[in-house]
């Protein structure tokens, strides 16, 4: 196995960009295979965000951006224009949860609409593109230092998450992941309990993968140990991420978020929501609001080929669900914190 999926600081990179192309690596086959994409079509990037190729709010949105700056690179020569108005349409559709796809798509959409010239349209996108992965990562350190005010930790601590929020779904560092980067590297962490994350195991595959490799301690827990570990009283917060979140400060994400906050609440065990403000979307009130992917039954039914259910069985697979905010007891941004969230504290930093 060549490993090559360290170029930030030694830390796992989930995309690397040349330009003229965008190297993907197949989050599909970690952590066996450490194996590179090369994309070269906005159509080909739109498949790999839809396929899973790369996952995660903030990843899929950069990864989109890229997308848009190949649009432009490979225009035809004909009515460019249409041909990049045609591929954020195609990358908008490749998944519907996470906003951050179509946040960095707005941003793209309207660079292009200021340009003149093909030349001129390839040149800010490239910029623009650039500028979205570059502020993900001055943001996860941001973000690390406000949840570390909020958390106010005297001695080292253990923390549970869910899903795979870090390097691999980011431009880099991760969110909640981050926090518990940044808890380590203050030597505030004691362990992180990871849920293996059913039915596409972001946990056991991916943030597992992450932690092991930067030696960060981690337990991997099935997700139906969760309620056992925070009745045992070993973690003092559950630290997850975010793919929308909602103007009363409703919050989607990995399925199985929504049951871990009931857990917490019940065990006086606190519970912080990471994600950048890119990931807000104001414009919808609420969680019901918030377009919920569902995916082929046959991510449960199978796994690697393996046949774990009776074939054709009927599968309910939505792929995020939504936790209310009066079970959050943080949200922790880029731009600050909102305690207790709702509408009135989500207006105060977001509005
Ligand atoms: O289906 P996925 O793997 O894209 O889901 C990812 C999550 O739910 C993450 O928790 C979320 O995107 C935040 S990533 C920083």
């Amino acid at each position: 196995m060549v490993s090559t999926a360290n170029d930030l600081n030694g830390q796992a990179v989930a995309m690397r960009w040349h330009g003229d192309r965008l190297e993907l690596l197949d989050q599909r086959l970690l952590p066996g295979e450490e194996k590179w994409l090369t994309t070269q079509r906005a159509s080909e990037v739109a498949q790999c965000i839809t396929d899973m190729v790369v996952r995660g709010a903030p990843a899929i949105g950069i990864t989109a951006a890229y997308g848009v700056v190949l649009a432009a690179r490979y225009a035809g020569g004909g009515d460019w224009q249409a041909e990049i108005k045609q591929a954020i349409r195609e990358l908008a559709a490749s998944r519907p949860t996470a906003v951050n796809l179509f946040w960095a798509l707005e941003r793209m959409e309207t660079v292009f609409h200021g340009c003149h010239s093909l030349a001129e349209a390839l040149e800010r996108l490239d910029a623009e593109a650039r500028r979205i992965h570059e502020e993900d990562v001055a943001g996860n350190q941001a973000m690390a230092d406000y949840a570390l005010d909020v958390m106010q930790p005297e001695s080292p601590i253990s923390v549970l998450t869910h899903c795979n929020t870090g390097a691999l779904a980011t431009g880099g560092y991760g969110t909640a992941l981050g926090v518990i980067r940044r808890l380590h590297e203050k030597q505030l962490l004691d362990r992180v309990y990871a849920d293996e994350t059913r039915p596409w195991l972001q946990g056991s595959r991916l943030t597992a993968w992450e932690l092991a490799r930067d030696s960060i301690p981690v337990t991997l827990n099935a997700d139906g140990a969760a309620a056992s570990i925070l009745a045992s009283g070993k973690v003092k917060w559950v630290v997850v991420g975010a793919d929308r979140i909602t103007a009363n400060g409703d919050v989607a994400n990995k399925i199985g978020t929504y049951s871990l906050a009931v857990l917490a609440r019940h065990h006086k065990v606190k519970f912080m929501v990471v994600a950048p403000s890119s990931t807000v979307d104001m414009a919808l009130a609420e969680g019901r609001d918030i377009p919920i992917e569902e995916r082929d039954g046959a991510e449960v039914r199978e796994m690697g080929g393996r046949q774990l259910a009776p074939a054709g069985i009927r599968v309910f697979n939505p792929v995020f669900d939504v936790t209310p905010a009066n079970l959050i007891d943080a949200i922790v941004t880029e731009k600050g914190a909102v305690h207790n969230p709702n509408i009135t504290g989500m207006n105060a930093l977001f509005g």
